[in-house]
């Protein structure tokens, strides 16, 4: 029987503490307390827990029970329903909008585009959260602590999604303002409508997202603002909760490899975090292996991991090769440049704790193009429920592993699908449309020559034999 995760009437805050990745600084601050780096030494924070005081079930099947309190909205909640390994904050406290009702597609059609064996590739369909993207997992937990530290403006800066999700979570509490950072023209239309919908306050800034993450941090500190991106600890926490329910669904057993597209890299750290966590309290006996998948034109992770040899080395992380590549980059004025626009970022700020989490998984960087991107992304929509094209990398990048032979086809993979298909219709109707121009204008400037699963839309006369005709040519 599952019990409640803490003793309501115990100090809470003494189960968590904000502490400092860098081992050699280690330095610990109050779970109840706002900030988003070390005040010592300036690296990320990650949040720590007394384990030891901590009711833990004794199994992972210990979890199943809280399903059974699926009446509350707190155990409802896919995210919450986990609550004991992730108890920064009384159960009581905790906010939720009913995040995490997500799907494990068993998905043989996309097994075999990839190149692998029946009944071993599955799909993480995170874009079915309330507002369409895995974010809901992190936001419900950056929330609940803003929540708890009376905060009344919450910021971010997006690529769309953390903002759509930021938007959700202050409209449908009514707890806290909006205030999202975006790049101009950097951001897909059905994320931009969105924020607008919710209410959000909506700064678009002349420049990408690497530069509205820089100045929205400058902003959150001056006006004393609660930022929720990812360098936000308490987010990623949430986070950890895709990765369990991809347990839960596999009947608690471990995969070989989770296949995740990387962009600001919360989601490749927090997946780390999981499973170390998960594997230190006893609850699986192995960790899967890690695939993070860059776009080629936002490769900064494949460059910095797979070409320069940069390593987490235990926390002694080599510096100089992170410095010399990103002085490359704002001497030659490089900037992201992908069709998958979520994942469109040159600087990602959780890229230590990703390297983490790729030693901890054992895992491996690559990157793939704009075309095996979309590529991939209709062969999902074409037996499934669809995803936005930054989501399509995790599928093009199991498929150049299982060419390379590190997947073998007996492998189990999970990739996980970070996005809703409506997120972004542009690129969706461009990649299947038959007018050449829209092709061109959209996809082609991209280096997308052809369409080669494209679904073309019939045109007919306003005729009913001419319609029939094409039906029966057709269909
Ligand atoms: N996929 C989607 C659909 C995303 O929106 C993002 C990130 C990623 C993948 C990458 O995840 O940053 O954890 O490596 N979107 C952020 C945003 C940056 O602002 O919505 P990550």
């Amino acid at each position: 029987m599952l019990q409640t995760a803490t003793n309501h009437n115990a100090n809470q805050t003494d189960l968590a503490v904000q502490r400092c990745i860098n081992p050699s600084c280690g330095a610990s601050f109050e779970s109840r307390s706002v900030r988003t780096s070390c005040d010592r030494c300036g690296d990320l924070l990650d949040i720590e827990y007394d384990w030891d005081r901590v009711a833990v079930p004794a199994s992972l099947r210990g979890f199943e029970e809280a399903w059974s309190q699926r009446t509350n909205p707190v155990r409802f909640s896919g995210v919450w329903r986990f609550h004991e390994l992730l108890p920064f904050a009384p159960l009581e406290q905790v906010i939720t909008v009913g995040e995490g009702q997500t799907l494990l597609q068993k998905a043989n059609h996309v097994a075999r585009y990839v190149g692998m064996n029946s009944d071993q590739l599955y799909l993480q369909y995170e874009g079915m959260n309330p507002s369409g993207s895995f974010k809901d997992n992190g936001m419900c937990a950056a929330v609940t602590h803003a929540n708890m530290m009376g905060a009344k403006r919450a910021a971010c800066a997006s690529t769309g999604n953390t903002s759509a999700s930021l938007a959700l979570y202050c409209s449908a509490t009514q707890l806290m303002r909006a205030i999202i950072f975006v790049g101009s023209g950097k951001i897909a239309y059905g994320k931009l409508s969105q924020a607008l919908d919710y209410g959000a306050l909506t700064v678009q800034i002349a420049g990408d997202f690497d530069d509205a993450m820089i100045r929205v941090r400058q902003v959150a500190k001056e006006l004393g603002i609660y930022l929720v991106n990812s360098v936000n600890p308490f987010r990623l926490e949430g986070q950890k909760t895709i990765m369990f329910r991809v347990l839960e669904a596999l009947n608690w057993e471990v995969p070989d490899w989770i296949v995740v597209p990387g962009g600001n890299l919360g989601n490749s750290s927090s997946f780390g975090k999981a499973f170390m966590e998960l594997k230190k309290l006893g609850l699986i006996d192995r960790i899967p292996r890690l695939a993070v998948i860059n776009a080629g034109g936002a490769d900064t992770l494949y460059e910095l991991f797979e070409r320069r040899g940069v390593r987490w080395n235990d926390g002694n992380v080599q510096m100089d090769p992170i410095i010399e590549y990103n002085d490359i980059m704002d001497r030659e004025s490089i900037k992201a440049d992908t069709i998958a626009s979520a994942i469109e970022i040159n600087r990602p700020v959780n890229l230590k704790k990703c390297l983490r989490a790729l030693e901890w998984m054992n895992g491996v960087v690559r990157q793939v193009s704009d075309q095996e991107i979309l590529d991939a992304k209709a062969k999902v929509g074409a037996g499934g429920f669809g995803c936005e094209p930054a989501s399509a990398a995790s599928v093009a990048g199991a498929k150049l592993l299982r060419r390379e032979g590190l997947i073998a086809p007996s492998d189990r993979v999970v990739c996980v699908l970070t996005g809703h298909e409506l997120k972004d219709p542009t690129a969706t109707v461009a990649y299947h449309t038959t007018d050449q121009e829209l092709f061109n204008k959209t996809l082609g400037s991209r280096g997308v020559s052809k369409a080669s699963h494209a679904n073309r839309a019939v045109a007919v006369p306003n005729e009913l034999d001419d319609i029939i005709k094409a039906i029966q040519l057709y269909a």
